[in-house]
């Protein structure tokens, strides 16, 4: 079978089955789970050692269904239009619209954080939803951008107040969102959760180089959320996944650490021990061409993949919203599958392409403007570095 980049190889396989979860919840299958409690503010010893000893059980009923019932969204302020760019490297609006569909992006400026945009978003999915901070049993932060080497999903669960919850942080360039949702559904399922935000969050100016113009017009900053909520296998709204890796396509897209070691230790004598490596990340690098390639060939093969496992054809979906790199991938996805235009949500047009953000950005706008109504089928894909790929078919509360 051809890999990501379409060179034959053994290791990849477009259409993998999956033995299915049990769907029924026994009395055997109850199970009790540990739960990671820590402090909304300060005092760490005090207020989670405490906490811990009170609340560190909780019983859980495993084996339920999951839907999306709230989302929400952020942007940086800074406009940069296409304009602008002109100014920097040598383009044009003209150029940039008609091989993209980009017109504008957000950028992080001052003060503001990749931080402060997931938490944003997150309020936005918690307000919509009904749901108290505090009701929330786990963070999942997709980005590949924290404001911190460790992570920021920690940050994000103290900032928002989530002080029942648990949080980590899961690297998966474009394609972390998708990723990200559909852990949530399996912590649902598998481990009992029942209030989870999923936040897809990116920050790529920071990794932009802006003399390169095959890469600076892309992307921009944002942030998206979701939370998604334990219900009845009745209600399941997540209906069919799909996902990939291949890193023979790494070389195509990568922003890979640089090592500064020209500096030696010394030891109090004066003597050079050795050179530490003080480390920084590259700017983002890119075969535009094979990326492209990629996603209009993987692409549609995961979704059908995916509405397979749902039970379902392209035909019967309501909307197709794919990660917003390209108008030009979506639309081509979209022939592929033949979906029509009027079914497809775009909306890179004013955002460019904000990586793990993409999805749940397009998806509150589609949401808050009355687009996707409640129980609307979405079939939704992720691509990018990695190489990463990944579907899923959900319904729309
Ligand atoms: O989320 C991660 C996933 N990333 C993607 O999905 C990106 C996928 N790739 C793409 O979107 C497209 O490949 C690009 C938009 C990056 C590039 O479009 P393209 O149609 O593949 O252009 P190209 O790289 O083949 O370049 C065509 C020409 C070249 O000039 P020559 O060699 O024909 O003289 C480029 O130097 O266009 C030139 N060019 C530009 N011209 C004006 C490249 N970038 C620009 C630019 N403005 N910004």
């Amino acid at each position: 079978m051809a890999n990501a980049l379409g060179i034959v190889s053994p290791s990849v396989h477009c259409f993998r089955r999956r033995n299915r979860a049990p769907l029924g919840l026994h009395g055997s299958e109850k199970k009790t789970a540990f739960i990671c409690l820590a402090a909304a503010d300060g005092g760490v010893e005090g207020r989670v050692l405490d906490s811990a000893s009170s609340r560190s059980y909780r019983p859980r009923a495993v084996g339920m269904g999951s839907k999306l019932v709230g989302c929400g969204s952020a942007v940086p302020k800074l406009l940069i239009s296409n304009d602008d760019l002109a100014q920097i490297v040598e383009t044009s609006d003209e150029w940039i619209s008609v091989r993209t569909g980009i017109r504008n992006r957000r950028v992080l400026s001052g003060n503001e954080t990749l931080g402060g945009l997931a938490v944003d978003a997150a309020k936005g999915a918690l307000q919509m939803a009904h749901v108290e901070a505090e009701e929330v049993d786990l963070v999942i932060m997709c980005t590949s951008t924290p404001d911190d080497l460790f992570g920021c999903g920690a940050q994000v669960q103290r900032d928002l107040g989530c002080k029942n919850a648990w949080a980590f942080d899961i690297t998966a360039a474009c394609s972390g969102f998708v990723v990200g949702l559909i852990s949530a559904t399996r912590f649902i399922k598998g481990g009992g959760f029942q209030n989870i935000l999923v936040v897809g969050g990116d920050v790529l100016s920071r990794y932009v180089d802006w003399t390169d113009r095959g890469t600076c017009i892309l992307f921009g900053d944002a942030a998206g959320a979701v939370l998604v909520q334990a219900c009845g296998n009745d209600e399941d709204g997540l209906l069919g996944f799909d996902l990939h890796s291949d890193g023979h396509g790494q070389r195509q897209l990568n922003a890979p650490a640089k090592d500064d070691d020209s500096n030696f230790i010394s030891n109090n004598n004066g003597t050079s021990l050795f050179p530490p490596k003080k480390s920084s990340y590259s700017c983002i690098q890119m075969n535009g061409k094979e990326v492209f390639r990629f996603a209009v060939r993987c692409v549609p093969q995961s979704i059908e993949a995916a509405l397979e496992e749902a039970g379902l054809t392209s035909s019967s979906i309501d909307w197709l919203l794919l990660h917003q790199a390209n108008q030009r991938i979506i639309d081509a996805v979209a022939t592929r599958l033949e979906i029509p235009s009027d079914k497809v949500i775009s909306n890179l047009a004013n955002y460019g392409n904000t990586s793990a953000a993409s999805i749940p950005l397009a998806l509150d706008e589609a949401v808050r403007t009355g687009k996707v109504q409640a129980g609307n089928t979405i079939a939704t894909a992720g691509f990018g570095a990695g190489l990463t790929w990944g579907s899923v078919i959900m319904r729309w509360k």
